[in-house]
């Protein structure tokens, strides 16, 4: 009997994945805490294995993720959602430019909406113009 073995534990990057499964010639590779400091991950893996390169996530693909995950626990009435915003606000946030700024608007009012409009706020000033048209072409 073959029994599949999964590797798991500190896998922040596409290289530390390879070299996991390098070293041990497990059947896949398990990701738990990079997964929500860097959903991209596994894209960035998979990238990784086809062609030895991946993208890097910028703070506008952190911007979309932030906004999209705050607007669906609005939109769908998730109880507490600022105290799922403030839950995750280490997280996402994570690799932002002036991070520690955006964590404190986050963690300061009490009020989903007001919590959603500020982070918006914060990355259209972080952007620039950039997120002008971004903002206005989201499906969320
Ligand atoms: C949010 C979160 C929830 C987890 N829940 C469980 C769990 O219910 N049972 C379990 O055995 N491990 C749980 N783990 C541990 C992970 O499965 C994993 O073994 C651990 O995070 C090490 O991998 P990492 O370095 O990629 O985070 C959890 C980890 C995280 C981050």
């Amino acid at each position: 009997m073959r029994i599949p073995v999964i590797g798991n534990g500190d896998v922040r990057s596409p290289e530390d994945a390879a070299a996991m499964v390098a070293e041990t010639g497990c059947d896949a590779v398990m990701i738990g805490r990079s997964a929500a400091t860097n959903p991209w991950i596994f894209r960035q893996i998979a990238q990784y294995s086809e062609r030895g390169s991946y993208q890097e996530a910028g703070d506008r693909d952190r911007f979309q993720m932030i906004r999209r995950y705050f607007r669906m626990l609005i939109e769908e009435g998730f109880p507490d959602a600022p105290g799922k915003m403030k839950q995750f606000a280490a997280w996402f946030t994570h690799g932002v430019r002036n991070g520690s700024q955006l964590r404190k608007l986050i963690y300061e009012s009490s009020d989903a909406e007001r919590i959603a409009d500020e982070v918006e706020r914060f990355f259209e000033k972080l952007l620039g113009g950039e997120t002008a048209l971004t903002a206005a072409g989201a499906s969320l």
